[in-house]
């Protein structure tokens, strides 16, 4: 073969190269085989360490299913939450949505750190964060789904994108809705997604507004059951004790199920972004109805949802790294 012949074929290997690669490791999509022959332990790990955390703080479980949400909606889902301040990064932890709210990042260390011994510099955070949220639904009475993974980590965090994309509680239906489809997730997602207040607490700061001056003229939010709402201002004073903390779903606070949905028709949501999604929109009325009635059909869709939620803009391929310390980027030292 001649010296011309060869550097054809070498060029031509070259140029249909990227076609053989795309398939999968470069192909910009997750899948759930994504570490089977990289770190065939790293789920069980995960689940495990996720299983003591909670074991220990039944809380935990929602407090880690919130984290992936609040990384997702920011730069998509690349770990970005998990970073600390640090040269030009700063912190989205000290974002107003995570600001004295934001909780298990010592459990995510924790796994990260078992993770590095098994498999040094293979399992993004990202990817730890995906799977946690699952472990927790699930360790709570919740659906399972296979986790589509592959996602790479962020360099950086956006403070702005935190305090802007995440939704408020006192965001109007319209408002949360637009935050979501922006995201490339529809009605449909963001009643199932908000499922999630079935487990977990809220601080009294974030409903206060409804029970002393929901709209300005000092009248409390009359879609909160009125003795409900008495019995809440009882923790939850007009000023201070900002911290108290309340279940989102006071009938079965620690089980993941469908009576947040049940307590929304009956006035009790905790959150003014709870109940709007009964009270202000004919099409989210109805499906919080069907998942009122049908545990079968929240659990479905919410897993639905969330592999979706999961899917905002990864960083795959080559774009990011992997982190191996969730809290900064590699090379950089903590302050
Ligand atoms: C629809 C818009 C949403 C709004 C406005 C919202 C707002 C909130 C607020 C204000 C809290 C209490 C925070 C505190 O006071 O410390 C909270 C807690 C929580 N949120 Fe959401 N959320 C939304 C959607 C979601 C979604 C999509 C998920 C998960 C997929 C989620 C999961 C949780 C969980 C599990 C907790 C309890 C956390 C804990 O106990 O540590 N939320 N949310
Ligand atoms: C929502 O709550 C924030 C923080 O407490 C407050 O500054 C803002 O005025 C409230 N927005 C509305 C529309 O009530
Ligand atoms: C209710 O809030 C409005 C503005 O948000 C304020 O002007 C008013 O004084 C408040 N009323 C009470 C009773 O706190």
């Amino acid at each position: 073969m001649s010296l011309c012949m060869s550097f054809i074929l070498i060029l031509s290997l070259l140029a249909f190269a990227p076609l053989c690669f795309s398939y999968k490791s470069f192909g910009g999509y997750l899948y759930p085989q994504f570490y089977d022959h990289s770190c065939p332990k790293a789920q069980e790990i995960i689940k495990s360490v996720v299983a003591q955390a909670v074991a220990k703080e039944t809380r935990m479980a929602a407090s880690l299913l919130r984290l992936h949400f609040h990384d997702c909606f920011v730069k998509g889902c690349d770990g970005s939450i998990l970073l600390d301040s640090s040269g030009t990064i700063i912190s989205e932890k000290r974002s107003n949505p995570n600001r004295n709210s934001a909780r298990g990042f010592e459990v995510i260390d924790e796994i990260k750190s078992a993770l590095e011994k098994e498999c040094p510099e293979t399992v993004s955070c990202a990817d730890i964060l995906a799977i946690a949220a699952r472990d927790s639904t699930v360790l709570t009475g919740g659906p399972s789904w296979e986790v589509p993974l592959g996602r790479r980590d962020s360099e950086s965090a956006s403070l702005s994108g935190s305090n802007n994309n995440i939704p408020a509680p006192n965001n109007t239906f319209q408002t949360i809705l637009t935050k979501f489809m922006l995201q490339g997730l529809d009605i449909v997602d963001l009643v199932a997604l908000s499922g999630s207040h079935t487990i977990g607490d809220s601080r009294c700061t974030s409903f206060r507004q409804r029970l002393y001056n929901q709209s300005g003229n000092g009248q409390p939010d009359y879609s909160l059951d009125q003795s409900y709402a008495a019995q809440l201002r009882t923790n939850c004073p007009k000023s201070g004790g900002d911290q108290n903390l309340f279940f989102l779903d006071n009938v079965s606070p620690t089980k993941f199920d469908n009576y947040y949905f049940k307590n929304l028709l009956i006035f009790k949501g905790l959150l003014n972004s709870d109940e709007v999604l009964f009270t202000k929109n004919e099409e989210s009325m109805e499906l919080v109805k069907a998942y009122a009635e049908n545990n079968d059909l929240f659990f479905n869709q919410f897993a639905i949802s969330m592999i979706k939620m999961g899917n905002i803009s990864p960083l795959t391929g080559l774009k990011g790294v992997i982190r191996k310390n969730c809290r900064r980027v590699n090379g950089i030292i903590k302050q």
